[in-house]
């Protein structure tokens, strides 16, 4: 999503300015085109000549450098831009820009642009808490820009506070967010599900499958990167990625209820998560001990009714199968079954594809019965061909109206 985009950073003069170095590096290796504005204050902390090294682009310093293929056409670099970031950004520039003022290259810069801008303010908490920065974010955010932190944690004053510049991960997140708002999902709702629920045999124990989680969240992510508002219900305990409405569950149950919650409104569901299919009859109220004498323990487990049919009607559902053998046949018994619209169905049994892998081989089968094996691949590309399908399944479903 980044590849061949082409980026402005302004870096400012903040103390965090060398993380913004790291995050040149992770841009440009991502495939976009970084070109580095720093400002007077920003060269006092990281020289232009790690940008200059990392991003193999001209850094631009001085608006008056009329050496620099930008200082004749003061505004062309902000005309060419899909896209700027700040990061760090400091109270100063946040100022400056909600004021609208325009003395340097980056400020006229992004006065003059029309591409998205992301700010990512780092700075001491008090001057976070300030008043006057709070009320110039506000003023950003109202017209369109959009703010991804400060974090939490321990700030160059050496105290504990908020005004921490987020990593650089998150940061790209943010980015391919803010670049992604007119995607081919923009507008549409989409509800995900992701990781293996647990259901309780006593306090201390449950009964969970090997699901991580990895699937559902890279659809999440991916959904949120074509434009769409996307809702997460997880079992599993990843990081809550950037700009998704996240919920942590753990029970079939809790599942249920946000599920369907977040159904209210939706275009499509995806249960990526593994649901238990069985739960203890009873769960003990103290932990089970393991006394002189018992050498065995049974339980009792207890079937749990799928909530599929629950889903409102008029929502796209996508069901996954995990199957350990005959996928296909299995697969298109449990489409029909569930009335589903598409259906994943992936082999767990291999080494390289399912539970806890960064890939994935899956075939993908539709209610018209269309049917599409696809190879081994990142489950960050097997999210895009389900998207696809999902978006395909949306329009003519919007056209069939
Ligand atoms: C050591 C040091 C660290 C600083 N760190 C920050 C910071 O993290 N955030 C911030 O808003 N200002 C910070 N400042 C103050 C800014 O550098 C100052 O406001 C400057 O005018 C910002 O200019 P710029 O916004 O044009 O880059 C720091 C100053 C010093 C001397």
């Amino acid at each position: 999503m980044l590849k061949d985009k082409k980026l402005i950073l302004g870096v400012t003069g903040s103390i965090a300015a060398y993380k913004a170095v790291d995050l040149a590096s992770k841009l440009t290796q991502a495939g976009a085109e970084v070109n580095v504005i720093m400002t007077r204050s920003a060269q006092e902390f990281v020289t232009l000549l790690s940008f200059r090294a990392i991003t193999g682009r001209p850094v631009i310093t001085d608006m008056f450098d009329i050496s620099s293929e930008f200082a004749v056409e003061h505004v062309a670099l902000a005309r060419r831009a899909q896209g700027v970031v700040i990061a760090p950004a400091t109270a100063n520039i946040l100022a400056k820009l909600a004021q609208g003022l325009a003395d340097d290259m980056l400020t006229v810069t992004v006065l003059a642009t029309q591409a998205p801008v992301l700010v990512a303010p780092a700075m001491d908490a008090a001057m976070f808490q300030a008043a006057a920065t709070q009320e110039n974010l506000a003023k950003l955010k109202e017209r369109g820009f959009t703010m991804v932190g400060p974090g939490y944690g321990r700030l160059a004053s050496g105290e504990m506070g908020l005004g921490r510049l987020v990593d650089a991960q998150e940061i790209m997140d943010a980015l391919k967010q803010v670049l992604g708002r007119g995607g081919d999902l923009a507008g549409r709702k989409v509800v995900v599900s992701a990781g293996g629920t647990q259901e309780p045999i006593d306090p201390v124990r449950v009964i969970t499958n090997r699901s991580s989680g990895k699937m559902g969240y890279a659809l999440a992510e991916a959904a949120r990167d074509r434009g769409a508002q996307v809702a997460l219900v997880t079992a599993a305990t990843l990081p809550d990625p950037f700009g998704v409405e996240t919920r942590h569950v753990q029970t079939v149950a809790q599942m249920r209820e946000a599920i369907l919650s977040a159904c209210q409104g939706a275009d499509a569901v995806i249960m990526a998560a593994a649901v238990s299919d069985f739960r203890p009859a009873e769960v003990a109220k103290q932990k089970v001990k393991k006394s002189p004498g018992r050498e065995a323990l049974t339980l009792k487990l207890k079937k749990i009714q799928d909530f599929f049919p629950e889903v409102p009607k008029g929502v796209l559902r996508v069901g996954f199968a995990a199957e350990t053998e005959n996928l296909v046949a299995n697969a298109r018994k449990k489409l029909r079954e569930k009335g589903l619209d598409l259906i994943v169905a992936n082999d767990v049994a291999a080494s390289d594809s399912g539970f806890a892998t960064d890939t994935n081989r899956a075939v993908l089968m539709d209610c018209r019965g269309k049917e599409e094996a696809l190879p081994l691949m990142l489950k960050s590309e097997l999210a895009e061909r389900i998207l696809n399908k999902i978006v395909e399944l949306l329009k003519e479903r919007g056209a069939g109206n």
